[in-house]
């Protein structure tokens, strides 16, 4: 079982800046996502999305703690340039979390530099879209 958590405003995608985040909807990537993973023998995935850091920071903890997945990808947004309660969450979990950002967030506004979640994961992939997500996956089940 891998969980994917994305933050807040990615349940805009498809309608939120498509120059920069695409034109395809979240549940696209989602559901794009689970026939890849099938490709790889692995069908348990859980979807969580949040606009909200609290809810996001819970979710870190079912998943890790009572759910035990195999591993977490979190594309926390925003959050992953200040929410030091995420980057604590994180780290708290006994499962590895590997983050992802569609875009490049160095090629962006300096402030989107920046992410103090990602020294907490075991590593931050951006600029690659949906791949991103799809690279994080594999990796956390060839570590199993
Ligand atoms: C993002 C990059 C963040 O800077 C931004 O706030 C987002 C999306 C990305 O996926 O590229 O909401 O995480």
């Amino acid at each position: 079982m891998i969980g994917i958590i994305n933050g807040p405003n990615l349940n805009l995608l498809g309608r939120r800046e498509p120059e920069i985040y695409g034109y395809e909807s979240l549940d696209d990537i989602n559901n794009w996502l689970l026939d890849h993973v099938a490709g790889l023998g692995e069908n348990g995935m859980i979807f969580v999305q949040s606009n909200s850091e609290g809810e996001i920071v819970t979710a870190l903890q079912e998943m890790g703690f009572d759910q035990a997945v195999t591993g977490i990808v979190i594309n926390p947004g925003a959050y992953a340039h200040y929410s030091i309660a995420i980057r604590d969450a994180i780290a708290a979990l006994p499962v590895p979390v590997i983050e992802v950002h569609l875009s490049n967030i160095h090629a962006r506004e300096e402030f989107r530099h920046k992410s103090v979640t990602a020294g907490a994961c075991l590593g931050m992939i951006c600029g690659l879209g949906k791949m991103g997500y799809a690279l994080a996956v594999e990796t956390l089940l060839s570590s199993r």
